[in-house]
This record gives C-alpha cells, sequence and structure tokens, in this order.
C-alpha cells in the first residue's frame, strides 16, 4: 500500500491569518493519523509564512507516524533539522514570492551544496528525499548526489486538460519512477494530487509515497481532517 503523507501546512496557513493560536496544525496531525495517515510533512519555510518552529518541534514529540519535513538546503532550517530529526527530510526549492513550491530541485546546479546537506541529514539517520521534476537528467543527478529517494512534482500532471496532455504526462511520470527505481532510489510523488486525479497516479510503477495537502485541508472544510484522510487513504488502496 502507499505511503499517505499528510500536508498540513494550510492548517497554519489559517492560524497565522489571524496570528492566532487556531487552528493547531498539530491537532490536525494527530485527527490525520486517526484518519489513517502514515506520514505528517511540513514545510518549514524560510520566511515563516505558515508552519512555525514551535509547531515543528511540538510535531517532533506527538507524530507517532512518520514526521516528513519539506525544506530549503539553506544553512539555518538545516541546523533546525539535525536537531529534530524528522525521519525523513525532503529537499525542495523555495522562492519567497511563489505561492507554493513551482518546480523541482535544480539538482545538477547545486551539486556540491546538495551532497553535503545530504551527508549531514544522513549522518543522523533522517531519510533523505529530492523534490524534482520527472526528468532523466534529475533523477540521474539525484542518484549521483546520494540521495534515499525522489519525489517526482506532479504539478503538470495535475494542470492537465484532457486525455492525450494526461497520458503523456503520465508516461513521463512512469518513466521517470522505472528510472529512479534502476537506480536504488526511493520513489514519492506529490503536488496538486486530488480526490480525482489520485486513480492512475497510484499504479505508477514502484510507487511508494504521496504527499497531500491543498486537496485534504480542503475536503477537511466540510467532513473533518480524519473523514478527508480515511476517504484518500480508500482510494489509494
Ligand atoms: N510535496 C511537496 C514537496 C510540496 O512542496 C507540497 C506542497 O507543499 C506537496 C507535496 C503538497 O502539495 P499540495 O498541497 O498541492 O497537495
Amino acid at each position: 500500500m502507499i505511503r499517505l503523507g499528510v500536508n498540513v501546512d494550510h492548517v497554519a496557513t489559517v492560524r497565522q491569518a489571524r496570528l492566532t493560536y487556531e487552528p493547531d496544525p498539530v491537532f490536525a496531525a494527530y485527527l490525520a493519523e486517526l484518519g489513517g495517515a502514515d506520514q505528517i510533512t511540513v514545510h518549514l519555510r524560510e520566511d515563516r509564512r505558515h508552519i512555525q518552529e514551535r509547531d515543528l518541534r511540538i510535531l517532533r514529540q506527538t507524530v507517532t507516524t512518520r514526521l516528513n519535513l519539506e525544506m530549503a538546503a539553506d544553512e539555518k532550517i538545516l541546523e533546525i533539522a539535525l536537531d529534530v530529526k524528522p525521519e525523513q527530510a525532503t529537499l525542495v526549492p523555495e522562492r519567497r514570492q511563489e505561492v507554493t513550491t513551482e518546480g523541482g530541485l535544480d539538482v545538477k546546479r547545486m551539486m556540491k551544496r546538495l551532497s553535503s546537506v545530504i551527508q549531514r541529514l544522513q549522518d543522523k539517520e533522517i531519510f533523505v528525499s529530492l523534490f524534482i521534476a520527472p526528468e532523466e537528467e534529475a533523477v540521474r543527478a539525484s542518484a549521483r548526489v546520494g540521495a534515499d529517494g525522489v519525489e517526482f512534482h506532479t504539478g503538470e500532471y495535475a494542470n492537465t486538460r484532457g486525455d492525450s496532455e494526461r497520458i503523456s504526462q503520465l508516461e513521463r511520470l512512469r518513466k521517470a519512477c522505472e528510472l529512479g527505481h534502476s537506480l536504488g532510489l526511493h520513489i514519492a510523488a506529490g503536488h496538486g494530487l486530488t480526490y480525482t486525479n489520485i486513480h492512475p497516479i497510484k499504479n505508477l510503477p514502484y510507487l511508494e509515497e504521496v504527499n497531500i495537502g491543498h486537496s485534504i485541508i480542503a475536503r477537511a472544510i466540510y467532513v473533518g481532517i480524519e473523514e478527508a484522510v480515511r476517504q484518500m487513504k480508500e482510494l489509494l488502496k
């Protein structure tokens, strides 16, 4: 069964809109686990627009599944990650102006920095995944730089309109999964995945994990987090 990572950043986004104490992503993470989440994912951004260091530190104590920290390969965040020790770190590109993580890491260009960050995380027994586009060059570079796994950016797939575009994006993802696996990488996918577009994704070869935030938290507004997670888990079966 594919591992479901539930990203609770949006819960913190609502809290930060009023700079208050509610809703609390820690409580949301607890409910997500009750609904069947296999992993809690948070992105501690440099600008702290949603998740705060306090959230991450409490989640480290309360999450009973796995904690996956999405992070830029930035020194200050790295020091926090090495101290908090999540089970997994997913390295992502970060731009202050973006609404969400818009593209994959440019692994080839960042080779030197990434290999040192990956090594330091792995020295603390943190599993390291790289968030990349499903492209041959990025997959090969991820294996070369020593990552344990990759998370393929499914944003372009999610934005497709019509069958032919969708099929070609799925084919691109399929090839990337095959290649990643053949190079010894663990395979995950995420970004823009919803209750309606998840179906073909779950059949990708060697896929071990998906990370989903927006769609689950949006549905949670109507049905509650536990139920929203339960429904997504059901679709992943
Ligand atoms: N995976 C990664 C690496 C991400 O950066 C994000 C967005 O924070 C997600 C998954 C979840 O994306 P969405 O909120 O579109 O489900």
